[in-house]
């Protein structure tokens, strides 16, 4: 018996309450169960927050929902190619899914982001997918099924969506507004690090999971290495990368440039600089020409340390930074999802004036307990289990008796979320996850990566390269 116990008894009830059953079977969970506000479409079973319950019920061993829900999304993945662009494009996963009666029968009703607020399709679904296959195939010690015909061709339809070329020269994913945690307009478009993040952990599922041979296996491997070149070097930020920005030369041209994307030393924000501490840093929140978006978001900082996508060094300084910066990124309510809130002008030209989103508050600048199972994993990843027992020991001291809210408010999250839901199942399985891989941190190993040689050696060919184009 723990000090937990009670907490985790309560907890899993509700987790069980959140099921969806289709045609007797459990294949999901769904969002939110508030009595108190509509449900819109919180009723239904969100793929990226399915992910966190499917954590929860790995580690407890209870894979046959979890099967049963891959093996839905391989049934609903969008198969068709065609030209028309208000059909969801080929190789899509849905954002969420309901399951609807039709006389005495079911069915299953996806959503690929036509019926979401502002239309947002969702970049990450196929990403969450490919992340929780892997971890099914390590429970069960068994990669039977992601080797079924259909489950390969499911992989391979992922991946053309995320590796076919477009109009740039990155090896990051180009990306709309909005697709994913974040689904509404928060600047997050173009190259955003917690997406490339996301699809650094899918890509290296996926060369686990594609049979022995197959040609993509060199491709994402390549990807990886490139991946980590790009993201290391270019998103790294602390003490000394900021000083060295801060003497940026601009305006340079041909193959001797160091300020490879042109950012103007003017346009580093106020707050950064006594922000980053002396020792500590992070990736920073996107990318792309004249543009360092220097805003923090957990989301990619945490898994960039369960992928070992950070470097030994990176990881031990996230978790600096963290410990140096605990007031800001954790407070009185593990985990703030971006650092700073967008204030003022920033908020009403980057998120369009939106009131759900106003500073602290949500997407801007609100904590989310769902978060704290990657920081679970993050933590044990790093060797720094301690920092996310203390995180833990916050979040259980008040959440249960707030019914599990979605996210809470302010620069230091005391507050429940201005219009947070109650009962929303991430909120509770990313606790019992979290709990789960502290009590035995070998769990980590369902979602944590190794660094793989091939793909280092890859990204020190590409960085070699680099220098001698200079
Ligand atoms: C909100 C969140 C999104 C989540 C959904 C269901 O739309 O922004 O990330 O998946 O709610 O919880």
């Amino acid at each position: 018996m723990t000090e937990y116990d009670p907490l985790l008894t309560t907890a899993w009830d509700e987790l069980e309450k959140a099921v969806i059953f289709y045609r007797g079977e459990p294949v999901g969970t769904v969002a939110a169960r508030d009595p108190q506000i509509d449900a819109l479409n919180y009723d239904q079973c969100f793929t990226r927050d399915f992910a966190v319950s499917a954590a929860a019920f790995l580690m407890r061993g209870r894979t046959d929902i979890v099967r049963n829900f891959l093996t839905t999304l391989v049934e609903l993945q969008s198969r068709d190619k065609h030209l028309d662009c208000f059909r969801p494009g080929q190789g899509l996963m849905p954002a969420s899914f309901g399951v609807k009666k039709q006389g005495p029968a079911e069915v299953l009703v996806p959503d690929f982001g036509e019926h979401a607020i502002a239309r947002v399709a969702p970049v990450d679904s196929g990403l969450w997918w490919l992340i929780l296959l892997r971890a099914y195939t390590r429970v069960l010690r068994d990669v039977s099924l992601a080797r079924e015909a259909e489950f390969q061709h499911a992989i391979r339809l992922v991946l053309e969506l995320c590796l076919t070329p477009r109009f740039d020269m990155y090896p990051t994913m180009l990306v709309p507004d909005g697709g994913y945690m974040i689904d509404r307009r928060m600047g997050v478009y173009g190259y955003p690090f917690d997406i490339q993040a996301l699809l650094f952990a899918a890509l290296s599922a996926a060369r686990e999971l594609l049979a022995e041979g197959d040609p993509l296996v060199d491709a994402v491997t390549e990807r990886l290495g490139h991946l980590t070149y790009h993201l290391r070097r270019y998103y790294w930020l602390d003490f000394q990368r900021l000083n060295e920005i801060y003497r940026f030369r601009v305006e340079e041209y041909g193959s001797e440039m160091v300020n490879t994307f042109n950012i103007y030393p003017d346009s580093i924000p106020d707050w950064v600089m006594p922000w980053v501490p002396s020792e500590g840093g992070y990736f920073v929140g996107n990318l792309g020409p004249g543009r360092m978006d220097f805003r923090y978001f957990a989301q990619g900082n945490l898994l960039a340390l369960l992928t070992s996508l950070a470097s030994d060094e990176q990881a031990a300084a996230i978790m600096d930074l963290m410990e140096k910066r605990w007031e800001d990124l954790v407070g009185s309510m593990p985990l703030k999802l971006c650092f700073p809130a967008l204030a003022d002008r920033d908020w009403q030209t980057v998120t369009g004036a939106d009131p759900k989103n106003s500073p602290w508050s949500y997407h801007n600048g609100g904590n989310w307990p769902f978060l704290l199972w990657l920081l679970a994993g993050g933590a044990i990843k790093a060797g720094c289990q301690e920092l996310a027992h203390r995180a833990l020991d916050i979040a259980a001291s008040r959440i249960t008796a707030q019914h599990w809210p979605e996210y809470y408010d302010g620069r230091d999250g005391r507050f429940i979320g201005k219009e947070a839901r109650s009962f929303q199942t991430w909120s509770i399985a990313g606790f019992i996850a979290a709990h789960e891989m502290l009590a035995q941190p070998q769990h980590v190993e369902l979602f944590s990566y190794e660094e793989n040689p091939t793909v280092v050696a890859c990204s020190l060919r590409v960085a070699d390269e680099m220098a001698h184009a200079r």
